[in-house]
């Protein structure tokens, strides 16, 4: 176990966040792809704690849940009707089975930038100093709100005052109070017991365990950091939305120093779960979500949002919305094309504009280049569907599987009616309604015969622009062939 390993993480989630104005609890709403908690216990997971506790109060039943599909193994812990930051603490040690002994991090679910190595910093300071109490603060331009930081001559804290409890003079000091701490688990224990509500807002105060440290005789020390952006938490939508701006610039700033190429950073976004080979090209207004990754040398956008999608080594994505699929290595895709789950697109594939796909496999070299619907279907290897072609996959009760085989030319405007099969290397005619099999090397056509019947616009609708343009070219016509005669 290395030594700078907590014995616990406390996220303390519990409280209401009534400024968001939001049926969905604060810590449930989500930036970079994931919820804010889920931001929280990341970082606090990377700490390997030797337990990871979140405090629950405020709609605990989905909280709970959240909690525990983001990670299995935390603990839930339930914060009472008692108020306060200290009592969601005690709430969180309540439910651990022994005290933790050792090092206790305190960190809030409503704080979505704070990172793995920020934490690592204050813990390990927190050992370097023999500190009972180490908080993490910062010098802010507007510190209204917060409680601020107040310092001995030797640059010890003192006490934390929060602003509603503060003087006029304590409200001019600008270094804020994060709300995260790295305490030592007995000192916290025994302080938390002793902690009570009077104060300004009746509640029981995390704060108050510092000033009684220091009254005890231990050290409370600080770790000041510059980056407020990572102590900033969410308390209505529109830090919602500046976090997760910020968030978005951080992970941009870190694809493209890893030598993805991102030509419009503003209007770009990417979740922190996605992963990117170096030498990808992000055109802009390209958003990638949850688990999509691309390999080096594709290019996607402008105007692209894939979600948990595979994009091969080469692939050029453009203009698409993809859920769930898979993009073959140097295979085209788009423009204006909707990759439903279950796409899978071979090797130098395509998938060309104004088609939508699902649950479709198509092979090797293989095109649908315009204008068709590929749903529950398997396209072998180096085949050309032809243009305005729909796998008609429904018959209004059960869906069936389609099959076209390697080196199929299938003619425009086709109909496969599900389920069926073409052979390899079979060619369909225009217009052909393929409702049985073809077999391998056919031709199948299913249009009608072509009818023609001559004069019948300038006789069923005279004085039309059609019928006059028909008269037109008759004479033309029968002019040349009266100069040839
Ligand atoms: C607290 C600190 C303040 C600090 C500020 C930073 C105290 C007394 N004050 O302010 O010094 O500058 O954070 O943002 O600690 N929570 C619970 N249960 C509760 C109350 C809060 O779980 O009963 C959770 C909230 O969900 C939130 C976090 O604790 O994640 C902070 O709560 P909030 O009310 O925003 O903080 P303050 O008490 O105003
Ligand atoms: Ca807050």
């Amino acid at each position: 176990m290395t030594p700078s390993r907590p014995a616990a993480v406390v996220v303390l989630a519990a409280g209401e966040g009534t400024r968001m104005r939001s049926a969905t609890p604060k810590v449930l709403h989500r930036i970079g792809g994931r919820s804010l908690l889920g931001h929280a216990m990341a970082a606090a997971r990377a700490l390997e704690p030797q337990r990871l506790v979140v405090v629950v109060g405020h709609e605990r039943d989905r909280v709970a849940a959240h909690v525990l599909e983001v990670d299995p193994d935390a603990v839930v812990a339930d914060q009472d009707d008692v108020k306060g930051t200290g009592r969601a603490v005690a709430c969180g040690l309540a439910a651990l089975a022994t005290a933790p002994a050792g090092t206790v991090v305190v960190t809030y679910g409503d704080v979505p930038l704070l990172e793995a190595a920020t934490l690592r910093e204050l813990v390990a300071a927190h050992g370097e100093s023999g500190a009972a109490v180490t908080v993490l603060t910062a010098e802010v331009a507007d510190p209204t709100g917060y409680g601020r930081v107040l310092r001995d001559a030797a640059g010890d804290v003192t006490a934390i005052v929060e602003h509603k409890d503060a003087d006029e003079g304590q409200r001019a000091v600008r270094e804020i109070n994060s709300g995260i701490y790295a305490f030592d688990g007995a000192v916290l224990a025994d302080a938390l017991g002793r902690i009570g509500t009077d104060n300004a807002q009746g509640e029981m105060y995390l704060t108050d365990v510092l000033e009684i440290a220091r009254a005890d005789g231990r050290r409370v020390v600080a770790v000041r950091t510059t980056d407020v952006w990572q102590v900033e938490g969410v308390n209505d939508r529109v830090q919602l939305a500046a976090l997760g701006e910020e968030l978005n610039r951080r992970v941009l700033t870190a694809w493209m120093r890893a030598g993805v190429t991102v030509v419009d950073p503003a209007g770009t976004w990417v979740d922190v779960t996605v992963g990117l080979a170096p030498d990808v090209t992000l055109l802009p207004g390209t958003q990638l979500h949850g688990r999509t990754t691309v390999a080096g040398g594709a290019t996607i956008g402008p105007d692209t949002t894939l979600l948990d999608c595979e994009v091969g080594p080469g692939a050029d994505v453009v203009r698409t919305h993809g859920t769930g699929a898979s993009i073959g290595a140097g295979a085209d895709v788009g423009p204006f094309a909707y990759l439903r789950p279950g796409t899978v697109l071979g090797e130098r594939g395509k998938i060309g504009t104004f088609v939508e796909t699902k649950n479709a496999t198509i092979g090797t070299g293989s095109k649908v280049p315009h204008l068709s619907y590929v749903g529950d279907a398997e396209i072998g290897a180096h085949s050309n569907i032809g243009a305005s072609s729909v796998f008609v996959n429904y018959d209004g009760v059960h869906k069936a599987r389609s099959t076209i085989g390697d080196h199929c030319r299938t003619g425009s405007d086709n109909m496969f009616v599900a389920p069926v099969t073409v052979g390899d290397g079979a060619y369909t005619g225009a217009g052909a309604v393929i409702r049985h099999d073809v077999p391998p090397g056919a031709l199948s056509f299913s249009a009608a015969q072509q009818q023609i019947v001559e004069g019948w616009v300038e006789r069923r609708r005279a004085g039309t622009p059609s019928a006059e343009a028909a008269a037109r070219a008759r004479a033309g016509t029968e002019g040349a062939e009266g100069a040839r005669a």
